[in-house]
C-alpha cells in the first residue's frame, strides 16, 4: 500500500468524558466491533478507583492498566482506528490534555441522565480551542435521563458547541424503544439486554410507513415523527467540512453497555472522521504525506518494573515512515537515535514493529533521553509545537528525608518531571524545591514512585500558592520589571527550563499585581512565546 493510502485509511482519536458515562464501555464495544477482543470485560477501567488515593498499589496496578491501553489499536472495514486513552480522573487532567496534542479527532461520551459534567466541559474547552473535530456520543438512553432537546440545548450552552444530531432517541429508560438514525436514515429498534455480543437490530427504511407504528405503537411513532420534524427545523443539517473544521460536531444517542447505537456511531466515524493532519511546527506545517519521517514525544510511562529502569516514549508519527533500526534524529539532543524494537499496540497485546505510518503511535524504549514533546525527525532542524505545561494548583516543598540518598532522589525528580508527573520550580531566594502539580493525588504518586523506583525518600510542607504564571515582560531592562522583580523576590521561581515564575498566594494578589505592572504578562500555560495564543488555550 502507498504512503498515501496507508495515511487515508488511518482514523487517530481520543475518547473522553467525565469519570463515569461510559468510556470504558464504549472504548471496548468499539474493540468488540473491531473483532480485536472477544469478549466484553476485555479492556479493563484505568480510572482510579473513589476513595483510591491512599492506596499505592491501586496507583501501581493502575499505572500498569494504563501502559496496557494507553493505544488501542484495530482495524475495522479497512479502516486502520487508533483509539487514544486518557484518564478520566481529573487529577491526571494534565495527562489528558497532552494527549489530546496526538489525537485527530475526539469521541465525546455524555452521560444521558447527568448531562455536562464539569471534566467533559474542560476538556471540550481544550478541544474547541484547538479546532479538533468532535463527535457527541450521549449514553445509558436505556436509564431515565434528560430529554434529548434539553440535552442537545446544554451541550451548545455549556459546552459552546453547535450540534445537530445524527440520531434521535425513540423513548428512554424504561420506555426505550430504539433509535431513528438519521445519517442511514433507518429505524433501530431496541430489543433489550445484551451485553456481551453484538446485537443485530431490527431496521424499518420508511419512517411514513405503518411498520413503524406496528413496532413502537402509534403514540410513540407519532411522537418520533414530530420530533425529527422539529429536529429539522432547528438543526442544521450535516455538513462534513464544517465538522472536520471544527465547527459542528454530530450527536448519537445509545446505550454503550447494551451496544445499542454503537455500530451507527463507528460507521459514521470512520466514514468522516479526519484522516492524520497536517501539525504545526516551529519552522513549517508538516503534512503527514512529506516522505520524510517526523513525529513527537507526548507520553512517557516509566516500566513498571523496577528493576529496569527504562520507560517507554510514546511517539505520534506525524508525516512519513518510521521504520526500525533506522537512525533518526532528537532535535533537541542534537543526537542520531535507532530503536531497534519500537513497539505497536493492539487491543491486548503490544508488538515489535518494522514499519510505522502517520496517525500511528509507536512506543519507543528509553533510558532517560526524551520528555514529553521531543521531536524526531530524518535530519531536519523543527520542533513540534503545543504541548505546553499548564499553570499547577497544587504546590509543596519537597525535601530529602534520606540524605544518603540525596542523588537517586535528584535523579527521581529529573525522571519523573521528564514524564510530565508534575512540575518542578527553584525558588530564587533561597534555591528551595517546589513541586507542583494539577491534582492532589500525584504527590502521593510521586513519594511512592521515589520510593519504589529509585529508593530515595521525600517529605512535603505546605506552600500556600494559589497560582503559578509564567512571566512575560514586554521589557526584560525595564525598570518595571526590576520593581516587579526586587518587591515580589520571595515569589519567584524557575521552572526547569530557566523560566521565570510567579507564585500568587491568591487571586486577589494576582489581579494587583497585573494591575500594578501592566507592561508585564501573567500566561497560564507554559509555552506562551511558541505557541499561538488560541492554540494554547
Ligand atoms: P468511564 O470509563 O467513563 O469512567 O465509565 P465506565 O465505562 O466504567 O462506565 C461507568 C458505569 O456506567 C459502569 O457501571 C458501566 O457499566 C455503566 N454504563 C456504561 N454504559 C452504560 C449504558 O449504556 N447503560 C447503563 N445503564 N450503564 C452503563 P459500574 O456499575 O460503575 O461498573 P460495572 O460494575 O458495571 O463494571
Amino acid at each position: 500500500m502507498s504512503l498515501e493510502t496507508e495515511i487515508q485509511r488511518r482514523r487517530t482519536f481520543g475518547i473522553i468524558s467525565h469519570p463515569d458515562a461510559g468510556k470504558t464501555t464504549l472504548t471496548e464495544k468499539l474493540l468488540l466491533f473491531g473483532g480485536a477482543i472477544q469478549e466484553a470485560g476485555a479492556v479493563k477501567s484505568n480510572k482510579i478507583k473513589k476513595g483510591a488515593t491512599s492506596d499505592f498499589m491501586e496507583i501501581e496496578r493502575q499505572r500498569g492498566i494504563s501502559v496496557a491501553t494507553s493505544v488501542l489499536a484495530f482495524e475495522y472495514n479497512g479502516t486502520k482506528i487508533n483509539i487514544l486513552d486518557t484518564p478520566g480522573h481529573k487529577d491526571f487532567a494534565e495527562d489528558t490534555f497532552r494527549t489530546l496534542t496526538a489525537v485527530d479527532s475526539v469521541i465525546v461520551v455524555i452521560d444521558v441522565a447527568k448531562g455536562v459534567e464539569e471534566q467533559t466541559e474542560k476538556l471540550v474547552e481544550v478541544c474547541r480551542m484547538r479546532n479538533i473535530p468532535i463527535i457527541v456520543f450521549i449514553n445509558k438512553l436505556d436509564r431515565e435521563g434528560k430529554d434529548a432537546f434539553d440535552l442537545l440545548d446544554e451541550i451548545e450552552q455549556k459546552l459552546q458547541l453547535k450540534v445537530t444530531p445524527l440520531s434521535f432517541p425513540i423513548g428512554m429508560g424504561y420506555d426505550f424503544k430504539g433509535i431513528y438514525n438519521l445519517w442511514e436514515q433507518n429505524v433501530n429498534l431496541f430489543s433489550g439486554d445484551s451485553r456481551k455480543n453484538i446485537e443485530e437490530t431490527i431496521k424499518i427504511d420508511d419512517l411514513q410507513s405503518n411498520d413503524l407504528d406496528k413496532l413502537v405503537g402509534e403514540k410513540a411513532a407519532e411522537r418520533l415523527r414530530d420530533e425529527l420534524e422539529l429536529v429539522h427545523e432547528v438543526y442544521p443539517d450535516f455538513d462534513r467540512q464544517e465538522y472536520l473544521d471544527g465547527n459542528l460536531q454530530p450527536v448519537f444517542f445509545g446505550s454503550a453497555l447494551n451496544n445499542f447505537g454503537v455500530r451507527e456511531l463507528l460507521d459514521c466515524f470512520v466514514k468522516v472522521a479526519p484522516q492524520p493532519r497536517p501539525k504545526e511546527s516551529s519552522t513549517r506545517l508538516v503534512v503527514p504525506e512529506e516522505k520524510a519521517f517526523s513525529g513527537f514525544v507526548f507520553k512517557i510511562h516509566a516500566n513498571m518494573d523496577p528493576k529496569h529502569r527504562d520507560r517507554l516514549a510514546f511517539v505520534k508519527i506525524v508525516s512519513g515512515t518510521f521504520e526500525r533500526n533506522t537512525p533518526y534524529l532528537h532535535v533537541r539532543l542534537g543526537k542520531n537515535m535507532k530503536f531497534s524494537s519500537p513497539n505497536a499496540f493492539f487491543a491486548e497485546k503490544k508488538e515489535v514493529v518494522d514499519i510505522s505510518f502517520p496517525g500511528d503511535i509507536v512506543g519507543l524504549h528509553d533510558t532517560g533521553n526524551f520528555k514529553i514533546g521531543d521531536t524526531l525527525t530524518e535530519g531536519e532542524q523543527m520542533q513540534y509545537k503545543g504541548i505546553p505545561s499548564f499553570s499547577p494548583e497544587h504546590f509543596k516543598y519537597i525535601n530529602n528525608a534520606d540524605p544518603m540518598k540525596s542523588k537517586q532522589l535528584e535523579k527521581g525528580i529529573d525522571q519523573l518531571m521528564d514524564e510530565g508527573v508534575a512540575q518542578l520550580f527553584t525558588l530564587e531566594l533561597n534555591g528551595r524545591k517546589v513541586i507542583g502539580t494539577v491534582g492532589a493525588l500525584q504527590f502521593e504518586v510521586i513519594q511512592y514512585r521515589l520510593e519504589h523506583e529509585y529508593g530515595a525518600k521525600c517529605s512535603y510542607e505546605n506552600l500556600n500558592v494559589h497560582k503559578a504564571c509564567w512571566v512575560d515582560p514586554k521589557d526584560p531592562k525595564s525598570e518595571e520589571f526590576a520593581d516587579f522583580k526586587r518587591v515580589k523576590s520571595k515569589f519567584l521561581a524557575k521552572d526547569k527550563r530557566g523560566q521565570l515564575v510567579f507564585f500568587a498566594d491568591s487571586a486577589f494578589t494576582l489581579q494587583m499585581t497585573q494591575q500594578k505592572y501592566p507592561n508585564i504578562h501573567f500566561h497560564f500555560v507554559s509555552e506562551f512565546e511558541k505557541v499561538n495564543k488560541k492554540a494554547a488555550l
